[in-house]
């Protein structure tokens, strides 16, 4: 299979004029104890104005540490941070705090996963709303209350006028995410981050959050990056997908392309962990076999290798390069991709090797885990 190798690590390239924001080798390492945590290790995406980006990985993947490294909503100390953020064509990358504050909440917002963490439990939700249209819009007070009152409306919110005297505590979960999310949008930023925004919440308030955040999105043509560990939540309501792996993106592409063409081993086993509606009942799930290895000391060569069913010997030496596929915007991270006459060859191999594995009860030389994976993943769904 002839591959496009794409030179450093600038998915799609570089154009600052065009895009909203432009993300390039983007690194956000934690100097621990136990040694530095690469949790956000050369990524590199593009998002226009008006689209969505579901970012997708196993926790500890690295989503909610890129989403804040972009913001530069990090700790202070112990924190190396090196790359470029295009926003606007500008590199934000070496914006002091007091610069950062001009961006958040005007240009760029965040909705957390657990909105009593965002909100403050003794402060009222209408005086949370209007703060921030006082300080960054120049509203007077009355001003900033009637668009407070205007903002719980949008967002769904019964009963608005009394909402805006009352404390986070007096809400439900659900109406809490409805008033960070009111808050978040409440001086128009041009992109709004949401991580994990619904993950706290029952299952039918999951479905009406992520349908408000879709609604809002397309009404102000506010480009967004969702951001969750579940591909299912992402599958309709985004343009395209970054699904990361190890502090790293290993595959992204538009949303349709992503789950018709995947080409990575770990998609695949993302795609098969989703509940469909036409499974049978009572039928289990695939498991991804293993765990996220350790970011203190990757495993050489490609980090999925230890948990991946076509893995083969090239892959616990050498580090897949980012690769484009046929589909413009395609890009990946793989050197048997899936669908691919390599990928199947290797597949079969490992499928083959252990099947004679558990016919012969030993070990052929190559390596345990390639079984042990491609074992467990025999195991049909
Ligand atoms: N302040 C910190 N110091 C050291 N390591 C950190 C720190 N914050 C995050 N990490 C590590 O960085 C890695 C990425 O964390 P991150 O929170 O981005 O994962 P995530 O993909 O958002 O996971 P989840 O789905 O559980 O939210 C993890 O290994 C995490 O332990
Ligand atoms: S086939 Fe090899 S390179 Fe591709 S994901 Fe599996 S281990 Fe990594
Ligand atoms: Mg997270």
């Amino acid at each position: 299979m002839s591959r496009k190798v794409i030179s450093g690590s600038a998915a799609g390239g570089v154009d600052t004029g065009k895009q909203l924001l432009s993300v390039v080798d983007l690194k956000t390492h934690f100097l621990t104890e136990r040694g530095t945590v690469l949790a956000v290790d050369g990524v590199s995406l593009n998002l226009e104005r008006g689209k969505t980006l579901g970012v997708v990985g196993e926790s500890g993947s690295g989503k909610t540490i890129l989403a804040r490294s972009i913001m530069g909503l990090l700790p202070k100390r112990n924190v190396v941070r090196e790359g470029h953020v295009y926003y606007e064509g500008t590199d934000i990358i070496g914006h002091s705090q007091n610069e950062m504050r001009s961006v958040w909440g005007s240009e760029m917002a965040m909705v957390f996963q657990d909105p009593m963490t965002s909100l403050n439990p003794v402060m009222k939700v209408g005086n949370q709303i209007t703060e921030s249209l006082v300080h960054h819009l120049s509203m007077d007070k009355s001003e900033a209350k009637a668009t407070a009152l205007a903002l719980l409306q949008s967002v769904g919110i019964p009963e608005p006028q009394q909402r805006l005297g009352e404390y986070p505590h007096q809400l439900s979960g659900g109406m809490r995410q409805r008033v960070t999310i009111a808050i978040a949008l409440a001086c128009g930023p041009k992109i709004l981050f949401a991580d994990e925004p619904t993950t706290a919440l029952d299952v039918t308030v999951q479905a009406q959050i992520l349908n408000l955040l879709g609604r809002q999105q397309s009404e102000r043509h506010m480009a967004m990056i969702l951001v969750t560990h579940d591909l299912g939540v992402v599958a309709g309501r985004t343009d395209d997908i970054a699904v990361m792996y190890a502090g790293k993106i290993v595959e992204q592409a538009p949303t349709n392309v992503l789950f018709s063409k995947m080409k990575m081993p770990y998609t695949e086993a993302l795609v098969s962990s989703i509940p469909k509606l036409d499974n049978p009942s009572h039928t289990v799930l695939e498991i991804i076999p293993g765990r996220p290895p350790d970011l203190v000391h990757p495993p050489k060569g490609c980090n999925f290798a230890p948990r991946c069913k076509y893995v083969q010997d090239k892959c616990l030496e050498e580090e897949p390069p980012l690769a484009q596929a046929e589909t413009p915007g395609h890009f990946y991270r793989c050197w048997f991709p899936v669908g691919t006459p390599e990928g199947r060859d290797a597949l079969g191999r490992n499928l083959a090797a252990a099947a004679a594995t558990s016919t012969l009860g030993s070990t052929p030389a190559s390596t345990t885990t390639t079984l042990t994976a491609a074992a467990a993943a025999t195991k049909e769904t």
